[in-house]
């Protein structure tokens, strides 16, 4: 049999082919735009997600035996409002998980309704680029829009719609929209009310790896699929990336390195973090996890690379870093480009180079960008640990996880082994094998990602270097205090 794992992203949508076995026969990728209508905006449309996936899946399956595919999941960029009105048509562009415009509903939130309240109901704050401070700032800024609303959507879910017709989603997607409560992993009725949402505007829950439904009949002949072809209800991209470098069960650690960056650890029981640094969310193997999350990671490589200084090879070009500079660099960068999420839930953040003096080269402004994210994802780590949440070692995934000098710097300013797996393609992956547990090939998703997932290598932290880094460390972290009320008047 073969499965099919999308993970809709937020530059790009990757889609998976992969047979009963773990083996992935074919991955494509489609890019779509992303829109900043303002500063600290993200916008995408719907419907671009779905023509790339729609074109993707026709490439994926080109030359392969498609009366062999017997089910579909997904991963997906997490928080994004999507709307449709009474016709299932899309009311307005969806507003992303990055977006930042909604400081003043996250404050009536977090201070009005107060966070004891909101973790009481959900296991979380607000924070901007969740979901139920998008809805309050429809409600106040585009009120028709609101009133039009018929059912609310996350952004994997749309593409779930698309193919089979069924409005659904899944308790680890669900778990960032502040409409859910996490614990009992059903919707909040308080949260609802909070919002002005009715429970049947919000699509039926399930968990990650159940079966929703069948692709619509139209959708398999296009396709050339069967129409016994199941659908599965996916999960957020972190979750599904867990489940594909195997990071299920209880206290295991996943790395990820994509537009955003994220610490993810794996628990067995329900726990919440009691200043809420951490997102507590449901798990797609059924359990749950914390997890802290940074707005911009290997996007701020990117933007340096590609927008700053002009550059495609990213190889070469972090092939002038010396060896020796490692833990010793005078520069920081605080990777604050779109602002920040965890641990400082501050929209106003921006990224800030501090250090330079006139011997400061390129390379050590690039060696900094790297160290930058590394340190702001220590943040979070920083944070579990403080709750006695102590993995010794990490998985990593994500397209920053293809670079050896990042992998390094990251096991020695965390002090942590960082395994790499045979399959980086994490969310799709994880998607596929949610497709795969749905069919009823495996038991569980523990006993797939036993069975699929394999360490092919592990960066060792050095000594030396881990204290080095833990020096660098605690200089960083006296700098965003330093610069937070800068921030606030840069943002009048
Ligand atoms: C997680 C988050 C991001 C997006 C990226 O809370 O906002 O990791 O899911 O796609």
């Amino acid at each position: 049999m073969l499965y099919i794992g999308i993970d809709l992203g937020t530059s790009a949508v990757k889609l998976l082919l992969m047979d009963s076995q773990g083996k992935m026969k074919k991955i494509v990728s489609r890019e779509y735009p992303i829109y900043f209508p303002q500063p600290g905006w993200s916008e995408q449309n719907p419907e671009d997600w779905w023509i790339q996936t729609i074109d993707g899946l026709q490439e994926l399956l080109a030359d392969a035996d498609r009366e062999q595919v017997a089910g579909i999941s997904f991963g997906g960029q997490m928080h994004g409002l999507v709307i449709l009105d009474a016709e299932d048509q899309v009311i307005r562009p969806a507003i992303l998980w990055n977006d930042g415009r909604t400081q003043k509903e996250c404050d009536y939130l977090n201070q009005v309704i107060g966070r004891a309240k909101l973790s009481e109901y959900t296991a979380n704050i607000a924070f901007a680029g969740f979901t139920a401070p998008k809805l309050l700032w429809l409600r106040n800024n585009e009120p028709e829009h609101f009133a039009g609303i018929a059912k609310i959507m996350l952004p994997k879910d749309y593409l779930a719609y698309r193919l089979t017709g069924i409005h659904c989603t899944d308790v680890s997607d669900a778990s960032g929209m502040l409409l859910f409560d996490v614990k009992n992993r059903c919707w909040s009725k308080e949260m609802c009310e909070i919002c002005g949402v009715r429970e049947n505007q919000l699509a039926k829950c399930y968990e990650s790896y159940e079966k929703v439904g069948y692709v619509l009949p139209e959708i398999a002949q296009k396709l050339g699929i069967p129409e016994t072809c199941i659908v599965a209800a996916g999960a957020g991209d972190n979750a599904a990336a867990a489940v594909g470098t195997g990071t299920v069960g209880g206290g295991s650690c996943n790395i990820s390195l994509g537009t955003s960056g994220t610490v993810f650890i794996s628990a067995r029981n329900f726990g919440v973090d009691s200043h809420n640094a951490l997102h507590s969310f449901a798990h797609a193997d059924g359990k749950y996890h914390l997890m802290g999350c940074m707005l911009s990671a290997a996007s701020c490589n990117k933007w340096w690379m590609d927008d700053v200084i002009g550059v495609t090879d990213y190889d070469g070009e972090q092939a002038g870093i010396p060896e020796e500079k490692l833990g010793e660099n005078r520069v920081f960068f605080l990777p604050y480009l779109m602002g920040e999420r965890s641990p400082h839930n501050d929209p106003n953040a921006r990224g800030t180079f501090i250090g330079m003096s006139m011997d400061t080269t390129r390379a050590d402004m690039t060696q900094a960008v790297l160290e930058g994210v590394a340190f702001a994802l220590r943040d979070s780590l920083e944070v579990a640990r403080s709750l006695g949440v102590c993995p010794e070692r990490t998985k990593i995934c994500g397209g920053g996880a293809k670079s050896p000098l990042w992998k390094k710097i990251m096991a020695n300013v965390f002090g942590m082994k960082v395994d790499v797996v045979e399959t980086e393609e994490g969310p799709a992956m994880g998607a596929a094998m949610l497709a795969a547990v749905a069919a009823g090939e495996y038991a569980s998703v523990e006993e797939i990602a036993r069975k699929f997932v394999r360490v092919t290598d592990t960066v060792e932290p050095e000594q030396e270097l881990i204290r080095k880094y833990n020096t660098c460390y605690l200089k960083f972290r006296e700098i965003y205090p330093a610069c937070k009320q800068v921030y606030e008047i840069l943002a009048k």
